[in-house]
């Protein structure tokens, strides 16, 4: 099998944004209690926090964090979340039938997040609150003093304000599942209004409005045509959410998934200029592909759990081999929207449906799928370049044409380097790949990343990393032509400089 390819300088999708290694925390199941707090943990933080799953995250180079939710927001009094821990109120959660115990609210989780180095993107409430609720929010978290909410916050121990700079106009409002869902035009107008008062409070904030919950939606993509028609000229960015499993153990029609995620791009991206084109608009609307994962392992898990008890194991689902690949796809497919997709959160970060996952009072450990998301994070910044493809296909069960090589590659100008990613979905053979790099000059191979192992379904645990990257992909660099074997069914980053 043999495929083609041109990587160069000329051919500049976009620079990428950082930001789309974003990644999540809900409080949902051991995210937070047992996640990344965990107060009697050997290696706890004078705050709580776990030093091990804080190693983990920076290693990861997660330039944003979504926080709180999530379908928790959407029923979230952020006022219980803040003030003398001791005082804090145990709720029952409606999202995920728990109870939160508000140990952990905004101030410990911005604390947090500023010590990772990490940005903070904060969802409001618009379930069962609104316009109110999230001023007052924002006051609290970015208004320097000298008003009620602000100097609460400085009574509460935090002097300087947090200057959260990106904020979610609530959390998938389409879904039946969600606490207060809203029709599209209820929706537009309240999260509109939200957003005007918000500005109001802080004009340099960047907002997102939601779009739909995935493309199986029933409203798709009337919702994102009703909604922006509201919230088009005061948001930043529209919202898009897709998880992907393997259902009925087809492998091949598995990793072409991201023929859907790229159908979903797209069609978001037309619906935005759509709205554009109708309101005569200047401003181009960018997407935040805040949620995004493979999740289904642990679904029927899920449904035998107790209600109301306070962090139960939720949405723990271990990763396979063929689920990286899928991950590492979906990075591709981010890449090569980088004009468009600026902002992107792997949902989520540890233990709900996550690359790190935690024993209680133990290991901190990688799935399977952490090895694309860091090696994309590291290597995936600076400029994307669309790569001029020739690749065999293939049929699936739901696309046809889909190509066996899935590539993106990026080009990082300051520190002279190429990286071109690139899954090979054949899950048998073998493919030869020949890729262009002529424009690069003088450049040769520093490393070939390779994941890959015969068992698709092969997952790793706290004692036993059966799947991890090793560093002899097999390619050579000459005169202008990089010569790759991709192994049958594996993710590769060929690095050159
Ligand atoms: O990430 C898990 C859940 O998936 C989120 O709470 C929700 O927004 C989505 O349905």
């Amino acid at each position: 099998l043999k495929a083609k390819m041109i990587v160069d300088k000329a051919f500049r999708i976009d620079e990428v944004d950082p930001r789309i290694y974003g990644s999540f925390i809900e409080h949902l199941g051991r995210a937070v209690y047992g996640g990344i707090y965990e107060p009697t943990h050997s290696t706890a933080d004078a705050n709580g926090f776990r030093q091990d799953v804080k190693d983990l995250i920076k290693e990861l180079q997660v330039p944003i964090i979504r926080y709180p939710g999530g379908n928790f927001v959407s029923g979230y009094n952020w006022e219980d979340g803040v003030g003398p821990v001791e005082e804090r109120p145990k709720r029952l959660e409606l999202a995920w039938r728990v109870v939160e115990p508000n140990y952990v609210g905004t101030n410990e989780f911005a604390k947090w997040a500023k010590e990772l180095g990490t940005e903070v993107m904060m969802a409001v409430n618009l379930g069962t609150r609104g316009v109110d609720a999230a001023r007052n929010l924002l006051e609290y978290c970015n208004h320097p003093g000298g008003t009620y909410w602000s100097d609460l916050r400085i009574k509460h121990g935090y002097k300087e304000p947090h200057n959260i700079k990106t904020w979610c106009l609530g959390n998938e409002m389409d879904g039946p599942w969600q606490i207060g869902q809203k029709t599209a035009e209820e929706y537009g107008r309240l999260a509109y209004e939200t957003a005007k008062a918000m500005r109001l409070v802080d004009p340099d904030i960047q907002l997102v409005s939601c779009g739909s919950s995935s493309t199986g939606m029933p409203t798709f993509p009337e919702w994102e045509a009703t909604t922006l028609e509201h919230t088009y000229e005061v948001s930043d960015f529209v919202s898009l959410h897709q998880y992907y499993g393997n259902r009925d153990g087809d492998s091949a029609n598995y990793l072409a998934r991201t023929m859907d995620m790229d159908h979903f791009i797209h069609t978001v991206i037309s619906t935005c200029d759509y709205i554009k084109a109708k309101k005569r608009s200047k401003k181009k609307m960018f997407l935040s592909f805040d949620e995004w994962n493979v999740w289904y392992h642990s679904n029927d898990q899920d449904k035998k759990i107790d209600p109301w008890t306070i962090a139960p194991a939720q949405l723990e689902d271990i990763y396979n081999f063929e689920d990286a690949l899928l991950v590492g796809s979906m990075l591709i497919t981010l890449l090569r929207h980088a004009d468009r997709v600026k902002m992107a959160c792997l949902a989520q970060l540890v233990n709900v449906i996550a690359p790190i996952m935690t024993e209680e009072g133990g290991k901190a450990w990688k799935q399977t799928i952490f090895y694309p998301y860091l090696h994309a994070s590291i290597y995936g910044r600076g400029t994307s370049l669309l790569p001029i493809v020739d690749s065999p296909k293939y049929d699936a069960q739901d696309y046809t044409d889909v190509p066996y090589l899935d590539s993106a590659a990026v080009y990082n100008e300051q520190k002279d380097e190429v990286t071109i990613f690139a899954v090979n979905r054949h899950l048998t053979e073998g493919l030869q790949l020949t890729c262009d790099v002529r424009g690069f000059e003088h450049y040769t191979i520093i490393e070939h990343i390779v994941l890959e192992h015969d068992d698709l379904k092969a997952g790793n645990s706290a004692h036993d990393e059966k799947v991890k990257p090793h560093s002899n992909g097999a390619s050579e660099l000459k005169d202008g032509y990089v010569t790759a074997n991709l192994s049958k069914a594996s993710w590769n980053v060929i690095r050159l400089k």
